[in-house]
């Protein structure tokens, strides 16, 4: 058993792989696994089962301060509730999805939730993180930081198998939510300077696992 103290931080658009790598390194390396999209959308399940708009910030924020989250941290299967209530399933749901670029936008949710991952992180020691402003905001110390990208095709293709949905309708969507996530003054995504970046379009994701194990040997931490 591996002891030493690392975090990796997994950043990128949606589509370019970040889940599926960051878990199977988890996996590997005997870390831990923060899927921190996850979060962002199960307060989005709180704001519209609340009936709350999701465009009212000040309303947002007082629904993410007071339901109780909870997220599993295990690479092969981890749980998310909102107050008690699995949420697994629907915060992949479209209604979830169309409306959590503008619940990820608002300053005071991003404070909280960000609040509660670094003290994840600190418990876990080892673990493997993934996001969108991981390596900028959440764990700027990490030991490694990755920035996925692909090309806008590959990542619809994937999401469109993910979601069974159409590949144009989901490349809007993806380019939209993009925007929205790009753009935003609170932690937008962002690709850092010490961050290494691997284009996800041709190389498969056991090839990237692989680099990124690579990496974290050259750097004596896993
Ligand atoms: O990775 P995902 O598609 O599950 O993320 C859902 C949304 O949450 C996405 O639109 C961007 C936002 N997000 C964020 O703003 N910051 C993070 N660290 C992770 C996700």
């Amino acid at each position: 058993i591996r002891t030493g103290r690392c975090v990796v931080a997994v950043d990128g658009p949606s589509g370019s792989g970040k889940s599926t790598v960051s878990r199977r390194l988890a996996a590997g390396i005997d870390a831990r696994y923060l899927d921190t999209g996850a979060m962002y959308r199960a307060v989005t399940w709180a704001v519209l089962r609340s009936g709350v708009d999701p465009a009212d910030a000040e309303a947002v924020a007082k629904v993410a301060a007071e339901v109780e989250l909870r997220i599993g941290t295990d690479p092969q299967g981890y749980g998310v509730t909102v107050d008690g209530v699995a949420v697994d399933a629907p915060i992949r749901g479209p209604e979830v999805t169309a409306a959590v670029s503008a619940v990820a936008a608002v300053p005071a949710v991003r404070a909280l939730l960000v609040a509660r991952q670094r003290e994840m992180i600190t418990n876990a020691g080892r673990i493997v993180v993934e996001g969108r402003d991981i390596g900028s905001v959440v764990a700027p110390d990490a030991e490694l930081k990755v920035y996925l990208t692909a090309s806008e095709t590959a990542r619809a293709q994937r999401r469109s198998a993910q979601d069974a949905a159409d590949v144009a309708a989901t490349a809007a969507d993806l380019a939209r939510r993009d925007r929205l996530d790009s753009t935003r003054k609170a932690d937008p995504l962002q690709q850092t300077a010490d961050a290494v970046v691997l284009d996800t379009t041709e190389l498969g994701i056991d090839e990237v696992v692989a680099r990124l194990r690579e990496l974290l040997t050259e750097r004596g931490v896993a």
